[in-house]
């Protein structure tokens, strides 16, 4: 898959994540608490690889640095309300509120990325590389996830 096409299956894939969070009620909290993390380690993850991927290509072009910067932004906007969301009990109103405004955010970057960014970098990332890159990617991005996935430290012991 070359990088576009991953890029947007992550996209994808948070989108739907958001809907389902949105959708949910105070009273689901179990839910609402997972899928959080899920969305939050991915979407960290998701901005990490993607830095490390495409925007460090990006960034040292004449065409795209300032769409690169722009990125690298939001990202760490976005990071930080994840964050601090964390912080809030998720039945709570101002998680309601809080999430919301992130979700905008995040969607309206990742509609960005997709809409503004991608025809632009399509222009200096031929198919060939764009396919390098997707795999990069992907193999990364599964390295990252699973050295943060926690420790199940009693099954490891009984291993060792
Ligand atoms: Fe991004
Ligand atoms: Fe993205």
């Amino acid at each position: 898959m070359n990088i576009f096409d991953r890029i947007k299956q992550d996209h994808d894939e948070a989108r739907e994540v958001i809907e389902k969070l949105k959708a949910s009620t105070p009273r689901a909290e179990k839910t609402r608490r997972q899928l959080f993390d899920e969305l939050k380690l991915e979407m960290w993850v998701h901005h990490k690889v993607e830095e490390a991927v495409f925007y460090s290509f990006l960034r040292e072009t004449k065409d795209m640095h300032g769409e690169a910067m722009e990125a690298y932004n939001e990202h760490h906007m976005a990071n930080g309300v994840f964050e601090e969301l964390d912080t809030f009990p998720v039945d709570s109103e101002e998680w309601g509120m809080k999430f919301k405004a992130l979700s905008e955010l995040v969607t309206h970057h990742m509609d960005e990325e997709e809409k503004d960014f991608f025809p632009l970098a399509k222009k200096l990332i031929k198919p060939d590389m764009a396919k390098l890159m997707g795999e990069r990617f992907d193999a990364r991005k599964r390295v990252v996830l699973a050295a943060l996935q926690p420790l199940d430290v009693k099954a490891e012991m009984e291993k060792a």
